[in-house]
Order: C-alpha cells, then structure tokens, then sequence
C-alpha cells in the first residue's frame, strides 16, 4: 500500500456493479483500500456491498458494508451512523450511484424523469446533508460526485434528457458545497467520466442486443461503437474514475474544491 489515504476513513455510495466486472464504485472502494483508507462500502444491494468488500479484505484491506437506499432520507442517516458507530470519522465521502435512462422530453415518462433525479441528484443532496455536519466538525473532508460529460455534452442522434439533466445538476450541487464550505476546511468536487467500459455498458449493449438475430454480433457492435467514439479508440474504465477519485480525495488535492474534473480520454475536446 502506498499509504495516500492512510488513517482515513472514506464511504463510497454505490460501491458494488449492477452486473459481473469492474464498475466505478468498486473500482474506486479497492483503489481506496489499497491507499490504506477503511471503506464503507454501502450499496442498495447487500451483495453487491459485500462482494467489493470481499475483494479488499482479501487483499488485506479493511472494509465493511452497509445496505441503503442513497435516496432516501432516513436510510443515508442509518449509513452514516452506522460508518460512525464503527469507525469514528468520515474523512471521504465518494457519491457514485446513478442510474441511466433514454428518451428526450416527448419520450421520457414524468415517473421516469423523477425517478431519475432521485437516484442520480436527491441521494447526493442527502448524503451531503448527513455527512457535512461530520465532516465540519472535524474541520476536514473531501466530498468527490460522480457526475459525467453528459451534463455538458449532447452528442447528436442519442436522447437522454433525465441523465443529461440530473448530472448538471450534481455539477452546480458540486460547486454550491464547494463554496459554502471552503472556510470549513471541507472540499467537494466532482469527476466527469466520458465513456467508460463497465457492467452498467455491459447491461445496456446487452439492452440493444436482445432480440437481434445475431446476439453476440448486435452486442460487439454497441461496444465498438463506443470504443471507436473514445478518442484513444477504446473506452475507459472503472481504474480511470477511481485514479481520479483517489486525488480528489487525498490530500494532495488539498488546494482542489470545486473543480469538475472531465476523464474521458479527450472526448469533449473534439468538436
Ligand atoms: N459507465 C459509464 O460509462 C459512466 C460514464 C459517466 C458517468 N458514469 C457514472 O458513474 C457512476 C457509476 O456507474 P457504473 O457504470 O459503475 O454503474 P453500476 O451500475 O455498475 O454501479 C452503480 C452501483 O450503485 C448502486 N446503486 C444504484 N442506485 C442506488 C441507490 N439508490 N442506493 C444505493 N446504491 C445504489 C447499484 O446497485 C450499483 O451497484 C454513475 O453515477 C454513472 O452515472 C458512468
């Protein structure tokens, strides 16, 4: 272990994958473990939660995992009790649930577009508002958001106007917390990823492919597509995001709040 978030304890809200593979949130709890950080690991899914502990525990990490549902209320104030009750602390808190959903304005159902920002904006909003009491108090933490380019990029022929919309509002809640709280000694920042290869990719290719003829065929070609529209000519992963996160919320970005950092392998710098 490198040591660069030692003694630190850091939550990571949706730390497990919808799917078999290498998400953000579990690639970002491992990358905290391996730092030296004690994660709580808290997913809606319990297994999700305790396969990615299972993986840092038998690196010789130290983690645990908590059940809850990042959008409701009582069950974020549960999450943090309990990460207190057993560690004392809260130095990182990752926010990296979200969900996607397709569909422009005409398409996209209202019950669609509010779950959408329940799950993508309202659990940000609640585990801020249960963990900056904390982290105040200890004069120190570092909030990191997983938002995406898609709150500032809408490429041509693809329609998701709840995901596009839910993520620029985690970026302007980004910089509201970051503002509010700089004198506090507390940080907020967020990461933009672009396209990323994880199981939630994995389960929408798997979306587009049901039904097509060639299922394996319809699925390659989804992955290629977005491999070819990935500037290095393949998408990122999990690894890039949770690099990312790890900065953010080590001390090293100790000068760093505010900031919305774009990984994406250059993808909204082309025109
Ligand atoms: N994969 C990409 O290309 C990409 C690109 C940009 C941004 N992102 C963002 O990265 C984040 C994670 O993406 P991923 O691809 O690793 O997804 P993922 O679906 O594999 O992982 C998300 C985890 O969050 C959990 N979760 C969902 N809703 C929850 C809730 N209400 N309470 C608690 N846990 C909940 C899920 O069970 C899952 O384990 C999301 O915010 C997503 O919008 C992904």
């Amino acid at each position: 272990m490198a040591g660069r978030l030692k003694d630190k304890v850091a939550i990571v809200v949706g730390a497990g994958s919808s799917g078999p593979g290498w998400g953000n949130g579990k690639c970002t709890a491992v990358t905290f473990a391996r730092e030296g950080a004690k994660v709580f690991c808290v997913d809606r899914k319990r297994a999700a939660a305790e396969e990615t502990v299972g993986l840092i525990t038998k690196e010789g990490g130290e983690a645990a995992a908590f059940e809850a549902d990042a959008s409701n209320n009582a069950s974020v104030k549960a999450m943090v009790d309990a990460c207190l009750a057993k560690w004392g602390r809260i130095d990182v808190l990752d926010n990296n649930v979200g969900i996607g959903s397709t569909g422009g304005p005409v398409e996209l159902s209202e019950d669609e577009w509010q779950l959408v920002f329940d799950v993508n904006v309202k659990s940000f909003f609640l585990t801020a508002k249960h963990v900056l009491p904390v982290m105040e108090k200890q004069g120190k933490g570092s909030i990191v958001n997983v938002s995406s380019i898609a709150s500032i990029r809408s490429p041509k022929g693809v329609s998701y106007i709840a995901y596009n919309a839910s993520k620029g509002a985690v970026n302007s809640l980004t910089l509201a917390i970051a503002s509010q709280y700089a004198d506090k000694g507390v940080r907020c920042n967020a990461i933009l990823p672009g396209l990323m290869h994880t199981p939630m990719i994995d389960f929408l290719a798997e979306q587009y492919a049901k039904g097509e003829k060639d299922h394996n065929q319809a699925y390659d070609k989804m992955i290629a597509i977005r491999d070819r529209a990935s500037p290095t000519g393949k998408m990122g992963t999990g690894w890039d995001t949770a690099n990312a996160a790890l900065f953010l919320a080590s001390d090293e970005a100790a000068y760093v709040n505010g900031h919305l950092l774009v990984v994406d392998g250059g993808i909204t710098v082309r025109a």
